[in-house]
């Protein structure tokens, strides 16, 4: 082929060159008609094209820059579906229930972006006292963080409920620690309700010891029935609101759950039972210039509602006090 175009064959190849060289006159007479109406733009300089040109003659000599591009990408790509992957099998092996905690990772990458209509103008919760269901409808499915001031005080719960209740009811219910009820432990060394139960004396009431903090869902139904006799329904909810079959209780000292987003098919009520709880709540970060963080705190024979899917929201506990609370769902 190159000899065909290089060495003459008689009228043939005299044909072929005249052609050959006509066409290349015209691709180069439109080349120059571009390249300057190029610069007549003002848009780009002749710096700039030759060096739009010797970039890319680069990337053309230099294809492994392209490569390296691709390949940091792909590694990061296979960092976050691998990561969930690998928190998941190591909590199996481990036979730890929630080793990355409700898949926040995931949830958090995967939750759609806020409109922040929710959290506009909020710079507190709304502290309401003494209203009926009546009173309370206009509320029950706002977005707004409620305290309903004393609204549990009258509970049993608030009187009986507490660490060795919970134990002597586990005790007397064969193999209910044993559940695969979910059980969070938050920043503490306690990884099931065995530990929980298990702790000494000394411990589980911070006279010895670090301070531990743990949550767990009663989804034995015998259990629950059980712990339902010591707590009505929160009289000021919507009657036909629908409830979950299991609740949560969630204990301890100090540090409680750190910032995050719930990811439960409701909204969220909490009675507070023993101790008093601070609750810093946050919008999600798109809302940060719309929206303001704010915090609160709740007294034993409060409830406290908040959308725990839309507010980021995190607790402590008072040092040297104990929380105990009843949590669950309506909607
Ligand atoms: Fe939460």
């Amino acid at each position: 082929m190159f000899l065909f175009f290089t060495r003459p064959m008689g009228t043939l190849g005299n044909r072929m060159q005249n052609v050959r060289e006509r066409l290349g006159e015209e691709f180069l007479e439109k080349l120059d008609s571009l390249h300057l109406g190029a610069l007549r733009t003002n848009l780009v300089s002749r710096h700039d094209l030759q060096e739009a040109y010797r970039k890319a003659r680069d990337m053309e000599r230099n294809p492994n820059r392209l490569n390296m591009v691709w390949y940091v990408l792909g590694i990061m790509l296979f960092i976050m579906i691998a990561t969930p992957v690998f928190y998941e099998t190591i909590s199996f092996l481990l036979g730890v229930r929630c080793f990355l905690p409700n898949n926040n990772l995931v949830w958090e990458a995967t939750r759609p972006i806020s409109d922040c209509q929710f959290c506009k103008g909020i710079k507190g919760p709304l502290i309401l006292r003494n209203l009926t269901r009546e009173e309370f409808t206009p509320y029950a499915y706002s977005s707004l963080p409620i305290i309903m001031k004393q609204s549990v005080a009258h509970w049993p719960a608030k009187r009986r409920l507490n660490y060795a209740y919970l134990k002597d009811l586990y005790a007397s219910v064969p193999g209910a620690s044993d559940t695969n009820c979910p059980f969070q432990h938050f920043n503490s060394d306690l990884k099931s309700l065995h530990d929980v139960f298990r702790m000494p004396k000394e411990r589980a009431n911070l006279s010895e010891g670090a301070p531990w903090f743990v949550g767990w869902s009663v989804c034995n139904p015998d259990l629950l029935a059980e712990l339902r006799k010591l707590y009505p329904r929160p009289h000021f909810l919507p009657v036909d609101a629908e409830m979950p079959h299991s609740d949560f209780i969630l204990m301890g000292y100090e540090q409680g759950a750190v910032m995050h987003l719930d990811y439960i098919p409701r909204l969220m009520w909490q009675a507070q039972l023993q101790g008093n709880k601070s609750w810093f709540l946050a919008p999600a970060p798109e809302c940060d210039h719309q929206c303001q963080s704010f915090s609160f705190y709740v007294e034993p024979g409060d409830a406290v509602l908040v959308d725990t899917r839309i507010w980021y929201h995190a607790n402590t506990v008072p040092k040297g006090q104990f929380s105990l609370t009843i949590q669950s769902e309506y909607g």
